[in-house]
């Protein structure tokens, strides 16, 4: 069954410690750090002593930390001591940026420039260990993560271009969570697949039946008024397909 990955980006930041609490009374199997930096996105969140406090305060839930920051390598160790399950980095950190509206950006990448560099942030985060996801911003070209699929486990399909929540689901990403899925059962890959941004009930149920394993919810579920309801609602309507 999918797991729904209630980021805490959304919550109320004033109350994070009665946040996580609530989230996990109300039954979350796990919660998803959105680490920025920035550089790599138009926005500055949180670090590694934040996302230790709420690694602790959810224990024992594995929580995943996406770092969308231009220098991973800088964060594995501290994400690691902190208890991070998996480490989340970008393909893209090498890439070019492109200018979004209202001064904001997003990194694309159209070929890859420096596979060395993937490869070895793939090996840190295992041999500081943590399980390895590899995240593509919308105009990134998916086949441009193939060479490293059979190393990760995850791919972290944005749906959103990152840097805040809230924002509308891009459905272009359906076509593009087909392609990786279908990549995924032709070469017998064991990663799983997580969607990222503007998930709720109106989609779900279309992602997970196009093969989606990890389902973030920001705004769906912190949202929400009463967080044991909207998750049964959001685990309902993983099975409900269009
Ligand atoms: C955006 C983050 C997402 C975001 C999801 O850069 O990576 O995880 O917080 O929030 P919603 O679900 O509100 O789009
Ligand atoms: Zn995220």
């Amino acid at each position: 069954m999918a797991t729904i990955a209630p980021s805490i980006l959304a919550s109320d930041f004033s109350r994070l410690g009665e946040e996580i609490d609530s989230a996990v009374n109300a039954g979350v199997e796990t919660l998803h750090l959105d680490i920025m930096d920035g550089q790599f996105v138009s926005n500055i969140s949180f670090g590694v002593d934040i996302s230790q406090m709420v690694i602790e305060r959810a224990a024992p839930l594995p929580l995943d930390a996406h770092l969308m920051v231009t220098m991973p390598e800088y964060y594995i160790e501290s994400f690691a001591k902190a208890g991070a399950d998996l480490f989340t980095f970008h393909l893209e950190i090498d890439a070019r940026r492109q200018a979004l509206p209202g001064g904001r950006w997003v990194y694309g990448a159209t070929e890859l420039r420096y596979v060395s560099r993937i490869n070895h942030i793939i090996d840190q985060i295992r041999s500081a260990g943590m399980k390895v996801g590899l995240a593509l911003n919308p105009p990134t070209d998916p086949k441009l993560a193939a060479p490293f699929l059979d190393r990760v486990d995850r791919l972290l399909l944005m749906s959103v271009n990152p840097g805040f929540g809230g924002q509308s689901f891009i459905e272009e990403i359906f076509a593009k969570l087909e392609r990786a899925a279908k990549y995924r059962q032709k070469k017998k890959l064991k990663f799983d697949i997580q969607i990222d941004g503007g998930v709720g009930l109106a989609n779900i149920g279309q992602l997970v039946s196009l093969g989606a394993d990890n389902l973030v919810c920001g705004t769906s579920f912190f949202g929400a008024k009463d967080y044991s309801m909207r998750l049964k609602e959001l685990t309902a309507a993983l099975t409900a397909t269009k």
